[in-house]
Formats: structure tokens, sequence, C-alpha cells
């Protein structure tokens, strides 16, 4: 059989509290066959999505089972350039400007590889792709609207990534619009680039609008994959407001909410069920969690 392309099997996570280890993941599985897929981890706060994303970019290890592997190479370290990740409050240095912090990760990568002009022109291109004027505004302590969100996500792009790990990176305060805008630069610039993309949303729309694949994550403590995943079979390039009365996307949206707000209630309440007749487990208290 052939390879996977990213492959997690039987993760466990257990972190060391002074009440004892906490299981956060417990046999968390996902595969992803060939690359240029584009993949949403989906769940309630606190499920543990960053906890399976920080694993394959290789910033935590799973304390139990298969670990990540890459294209046939166990993940054990963070790895720029082969994967970039888009942290959850998008982590740009706030006494650099966006382009400084764009400067310094293209620097890190390709510095041997690029000249300095080189260089200037690939920053420039990745802050355009995402609608950043250049240049950019300077020395702002803070990121006004979308600039942090873009910023991470064209400081990400710019060491090209095969993939590309993004924590909520539409999580913030961002208007509307500035959203919209940036999710469609997205979906443009991973059919252009084809990289495989893990992306944890809290919005079932943005998952929706944006994937291949939808996995849906457990509640946690011992959080795992849901059921199956969600195959979004809408073609591209896709327009929010064609898209917004198509059966086929109101059928995966629905999909998606009932998974979030019904079959986790039923999961929640049967385990609770069981939780009082059965005896916990020591150390860390277990919630059986499939579904
Ligand atoms: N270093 C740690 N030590 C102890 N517990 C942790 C640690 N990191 C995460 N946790 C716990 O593991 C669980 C999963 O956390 P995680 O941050 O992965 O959730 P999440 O799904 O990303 O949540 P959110 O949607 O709020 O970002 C939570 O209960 C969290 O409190
Ligand atoms: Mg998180």
């Amino acid at each position: 059989m052939a390879k996977s392309h990213l492959e997690l099997t039987g993760v466990e996570m257990a972190f060391d509290t002074p009440k004892g280890p906490f299981i956060a993941l417990d046999n968390v599985n996902l595969k992803i066959q060939k690359g240029g897929e584009f993949v949403s981890l989906i769940g309630h706060s606190g499920c543990g999505k960053s906890t399976v994303l920080n694993i394959v970019a290789g910033l935590l290890q799973a304390s139990r089972g298969g670990g990540c592997v890459l294209d046939g190479h166990e993940v054990n370290s963070p790895g720029p350039p082969e994967r970039a990740v888009v942290f959850q409050n998008h982590a740009l240095m706030p006494w650099l400007t966006v382009y400084e912090n764009v400067e310094l990760a293209v620097r890190q990568v390709f510095r041997k590889s690029m000249t300095r002009q080189e260089r200037k022109d690939w920053i420039t291109h990745n802050l355009e792709l995402v609608n950043m004027p250049t240049p950019p505004t300077s020395g702002q302590a803070r990121f006004p609207g979308g600039d942090g969100a873009a910023g991470g996500i064209a400081r990400a792009l710019a060491m090209k990534p095969s993939v590309l790990l993004m924590d909520e990176p539409f999580g913030g305060a961002l208007d509307a619009l500035t959203r919209a805008h940036l999710q469609d630069s997205l979906m443009e610039i991973q059919q252009e680039l084809n990289n495989t993309v893990i992306m944890i949303t809290h919005d079932v729309d943005e998952a929706v609008l944006l994937s291949d694949r939808i996995i849906m994550m457990t509640n946690g403590p011992a959080a795992t994959v849901g059921g199956e995943d969600l195959h979004i079979d809408l073609p591209r390039p896709r327009n929010r407001v064609a898209l917004a009365d198509d059966a086929k996307y109101v059928h995966y949206r629905q999909e998606v909410l009932s998974f979030l707000y019904e079959k986790q209630r039923k999961l929640e309440s049967l385990n609770s069920r069981r939780g009082s007749s059965a005896k916990p487990e020591a150390p860390a208290a277990r919630h059986s969690a499939s579904a």
C-alpha cells in the first residue's frame, strides 16, 4: 500500500499537572494520503485541537502512539520550512513591523539560497498575496485590523512550507469583510501552491468554505476524532455568495452543526451516565469519547 503523506496513529497526549497526568488526547488518528489537501479541525474550545496541531508542528511530542509521520519521516522537532505554523494569536513580534517579521523568517530559511534583492522581492510578493500594503506601516506596537492575521499568514507562506499549519488564523478581532478577504486570498494561494493545509477553526462556515475535508473532534478530556470525516465535495474556485444557498453547502453546514451541538451533547450525557457507575481510571480520570 502507498505511504501516506502525513499520518498520526493512535496518538495519546498526557500533560503533567500538579494533580497528576491530564489526558488531553486519546487515540487520535489522522491520515492525509497526498499533498495539496485542505483539512480543517473543528471542535469545542479546550478539546485538544491546538495540541494535535502542535504535535504535527513538532512542538509537542505525543506521550504514546505512533506520533506524527510526514512523508515517511517521524516528526520530532519544529521543522520550518517543511512545516510552518500560523499561531492562534499570530505571534508576530510586536516590536518589529509586519515586513520585518516576515523578513526574519525569510532570512532564516533562505539566507544561503537567495540574494538580498531576491529575499526583498519574495517578502513583498508574500505580503501582496495577503493584500498587505507594501511597504507596510512601520514601528507599530500592535497590528491593527487584519494586519496581524495577514502578517502571520504571509510569514508562514514565505517559508514555502509543504505543510501549512494554521491555528484559528482568522480568530482574532477581525471585521467580517477583512476576514472574508483573507479567506478568499488563502483559497487562491492554496490552489496555486497546492500545499497541504491543516487549519483549526471554530467557524462552521469557514470550515465548509475552505476545506476539502473536515475532521470533527469530540470534547476532552481524552478527546479523539469523532466519527467519519466530512468530505466537502464542492468545485473550486468557491464563491461564498453563490454557495450560501447551494443545497450541498447547506447540507455540509448542517452536518457540522449537528455534530457540534447535537451528537456532542448526546455523547456527553452518555459518558456522564457511564462515568457515574464506573470507577475512574487512576491516575487521570478518563472519559470515553469515541463517536
Ligand atoms: N501544557 C499543558 N499542560 C496542562 N494542560 C494542558 C496543556 N496544554 C493544553 N492543556 C489542556 O489540554 C486540553 C486541550 O488544550 P488545547 O489547547 O489543545 O485545546 P483547543 O481545542 O485548542 O482549545 P481552544 O479552542 O480554546 O484553543 C485543555 O483542557 C487544556 O487545558
Ligand atoms: Mg487552541
